[in-house]
């Protein structure tokens, strides 16, 4: 690691989960100062140690986020880094999805974007080297089976992040999506049918990719990392497919 981004502040949101607690890892290897916020310090993923300080807050409550980024300026008087990742799938058609959860699952991943970058804004302006990165994902682009509200939430956070670029690219803050197919989380587990093997739905799911391989934590991070560093100060306002290949081919029989 080369210390890209030694004196910054970063936050990230799901700073626990699969793809989060890899980016945290990655910023703090690389000099930053880095929150991971979440709903608990205590999430078990793998063997994989944590990285970065514990910030405990809901994307979903605006009174948690302010407060959260008032102690990040209190303790550190900047901000320069937002990732948001914090995410919850639903596995259900449009039929099967109560109000109640289509709500839920947009609170999280659209709302939750939408007030943390909010509250963010003032503090990146004063940043040199402000960078909010989403997560999409390529269901924001094409759909899975039975993720319906799912692929809504992923399309509106690629809508919002186009229109955050264009609105603060003059303010010199730089706002960018990556978005991943399938990557190795406690998410992908979810998403494997009941009652199959979990090795023979991964050796299918692998499969289906002509990179033969389903993407891991580190390969989110790695394209995080060039997005906020400096390396990517032209590159805003775009939606960065990170999927082995996915969504390049049409189905297809593989022999
Ligand atoms: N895993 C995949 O295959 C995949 C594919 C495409 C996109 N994504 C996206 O990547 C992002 C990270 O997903 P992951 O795979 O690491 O999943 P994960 O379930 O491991 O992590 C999600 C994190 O979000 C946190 N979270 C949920 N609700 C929250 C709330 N209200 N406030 C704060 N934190 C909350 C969880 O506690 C968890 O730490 C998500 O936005 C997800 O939609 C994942």
């Amino acid at each position: 690691m080369t210390g890209t981004l030694e004196g910054r502040v970063a936050l990230v949101t799901g700073g626990r989960g699969g793809a989060g607690r890899a980016v945290c890892r990655r910023f703090v290897d690389e000099g930053a100062h880095v929150y991971a916020a979440g709903l608990s310090d205590g999430e078990a993923i793998g063997s994989e140690p944590a990285a970065g300080e514990f910030l405990r807050f809901d994307v979903t409550s605006e009174d948690e986020v302010t407060a959260g980024i008032a102690a990040i300026e209190a303790a550190q008087g900047r901000l320069d880094i937002v990732v948001n990742a914090a995410g919850l799938e639903i596995e259900k058609t449009v039929e099967d999805t109560t109000l109640e959860e289509w709500n839920h699952i947009f609170a999280i991943n659209v709302t939750g974007t939408f007030l943390t970058s909010k509250h963010s804004l003032p503090l990146l302006r004063q940043s040199a080297h402000a960078s909010i990165v989403n997560f999409g994902s390529y269901d924001g682009f094409i759909a899975d089976p039975k993720l319906a509200a799912y692929c809504a939430t992923k399309g509106a956070v690629h809508a919002l992040t186009r229109a955050m670029a264009c609105d603060h690219g003059p303010e010199g803050i730089r706002v960018n999506a990556i978005c991943p197919g399938y990557i190795d989380t406690p998410m992908l587990d979810q998403f494997y049918p009941d009652g199959v093997d979990s090795a023979v739905a991964r050796t299918e799911a692998e499969r289906i990719h002509p990179l033969d391989t389903i993407g891991t934590p580190t390969d989110m991070a790695n394209l995080v990392h060039w997005l906020v560093s400096d390396e990517a100060r032209y590159a805003t306002g775009q939606l960065w497919v990170l999927d082995g290949g996915l969504s390049a081919q049409i189905q297809q029989m593989r022999f």
